[in-house]
């Protein structure tokens, strides 16, 4: 068992839930081992980056944060003769036994498929001195085995798959997390007993593509078996993260009508409204496929909020292709969609297909894309004023410690002046009832009405 006593660390996380998750997870793990996490780097003997690759920004972005901190010196009264430096996650996966050279005060090297061994690895670099690295192409365990450190109490993330099989041609995402494999219902379901008992209010399940989920156990999806097993160990709040549209089945659409805790919000991810582009993106529907979901959506529950991703630039996209896009987001009316600039991921195929549409011209259909999407939130949101809605409080809003925020059941976030007597700490992890009396594009705003 490796021994860290009361060595501090803290943790730097880029990219998506999984690393959020498996932050979660690091922080569990050395405590475990008898570290100590604190907030700033200056406090730090061992800093932790779990990092993304999945556009070059993110990749710039790791780099210069590494080199900023070379110079911050070691808190008083450490016994080492370096701040440990670690990566992990998924640059860490893909870069290997090359990111010491990339890097020169890199200490210990870890990927996606092994989180467990960063307190050995940790451990050997502090006795020993030099780089430590050590990542595996693939592995069966899971790093939801590891002991866990929640950052807010009443929310869980519950990963139910891990990796991707889709290949989607721009992705890196298959190539740094691996095939897809899934977790056992049974195994599901008590951890979501567990959470329920532990205080948990909200729980999101989390894979790259949820709804794939057990093809690899049972031969065909089941993740509607997963959301009902969940739904019943009576969480109030049951959200999930992503879904592909080719894999989201009617049974699934259903429950929507049918689970009272499943939350009427969906993030489904479209990329594209343009056939053609698809098809080159590799994703298996078509742009009618995709509306016809969102039609049996909206039927099953008209309350459903959506939310999408949309890659902006892909190479070869034409004028028609991008207006396609720009038509079918309109057509939807997106509570939130997080556009994205194309960028070339090396070793993926997009990266070396023909891509001579001006860098000027995509940002001009990027910035046409980001004025109707505030457009259509605001639209989406203004739906809401004169409703009360439950309201899961996080805590005081970022600008005002009299306002507290939260998210309505449709993930929209609410800010309302917090209620006489009261402070918004206290009333983290409670659910409050809101009066909706104002919609922006990016939250509403109302007024504590009971509990
Ligand atoms: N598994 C999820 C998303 C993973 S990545 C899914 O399939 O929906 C999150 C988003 O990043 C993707 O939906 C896509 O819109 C964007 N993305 C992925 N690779 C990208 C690239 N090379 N360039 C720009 N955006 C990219
Ligand atoms: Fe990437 Fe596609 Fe897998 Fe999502 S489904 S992680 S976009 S390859
Ligand atoms: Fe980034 Fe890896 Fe997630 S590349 S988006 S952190 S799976």
């Amino acid at each position: 068992m490796p021994n860290l006593p009361q060595k501090t660390f803290c943790l730097y996380t880029y990219g998506c839930q999984m690393n959020e998750h498996d932050s979660e997870r690091i922080a569990g793990m050395l405590e475990s081992h008898g570290a100590i996490q604190v907030e700033t780097v200056e406090e730090a003997e061992i800093a932790v980056f779990v990092t993304c690759c999945i556009r070059e920004a993110a990749d710039v972005r790791l780099m210069g944060q590494v080199a900023s901190i070379k110079n911050i010196p070691l808190p008083e009264g450490s016994t080492l003769s370096k701040r440990m430096v670690c990566i992990g996650g998924c640059i860490g996966q893909r870069d290997g036994d090359a990111l010491p050279g990339k890097l020169a005060h890199v200490d210990v090297v870890f990927g996606t498929q092994n989180v467990e061994r960063l307190p050995y690895l940790l451990e050997a670099a502090m006795a020993e001195g030099g780089h430590h690295v050590e990542v595996l192409e693939k592995s069966d365990s899971f790093s939801t085995d590891l002991p866990s450190k929640r950052d807010r109490a009443w929310s869980a993330w519950l990963p139910i798959t891990v990796g991707c099989n889709n290949f989607c041609t721009y992705c890196i995402v298959p190539y740094v997390r691996g095939r897809e494999r899934s977790r056992t219902l049974e195994d599901i379901a008590a951890d979501a007993r567990a959470l329920v008992a532990d205080g948990v209010k909200e729980i999101t399940l989390l894979g790259q593509n949820v709804n794939s989920y057990g093809r690899d156990l049972y031969g065909e999806p089941r993740f509607a078996d997963v959301l009902r097993a969940v739904s019943e160990s009576g969480v109030e709040r049951l959200r999930f993260a992503t879904s592909h549209p080719k894999d989201l089945t009617d049974e699934v659409i259903g429950l929507y009508a049918e689970l009272d805790n499943l939350m009427p919000s969906l993030h489904l991810p479209v990329q594209s409204g343009s056939d053609r582009i698809l098809k080159a993106m590799n994703r298996r529907y078509t742009a009618e496929r995709y509306l016809a979901l969102v039609d049996a959506v909206r039927e099953a529950n008209p309350d459903v909020s959506l939310s999408t991703d949309i890659i902006v630039g892909f190479p070869g996209e034409t004028e028609e292709d991008f207006q396609a896009t720009y038509d079918l987001v309109k057509r939807v009316g997106y509570s939130q969609v997080f556009t994205f600039i194309y960028s070339p991921r090396e070793g993926t195929p997009a990266a070396s297909m023909t891509d001579d549409t001006p860098r000027e011209v995509i940002q001009r259909r990027f910035d046409s894309l980001v004025d109707l999407v505030q457009e259509n939130a605001l639209e989406q949101n203004r739906r809401f004023v004169g409703r009360t809605l439950p309201v899961l409080v996080e805590g005081a809003s970022k600008r005002d410690d009299r306002v507290l925020a939260g998210h309505s059941p449709h993930n929209v976030t609410v800010h309302a002046p917090v209620p006489e007597g009261l402070d918004a700490a206290s009333l983290a992890g409670t659910t409050v009832m809101v009066r909706i009396d104002q919609a922006r594009a990016w939250y509403l705003s109302g007024t504590v009405v009971g509990d």
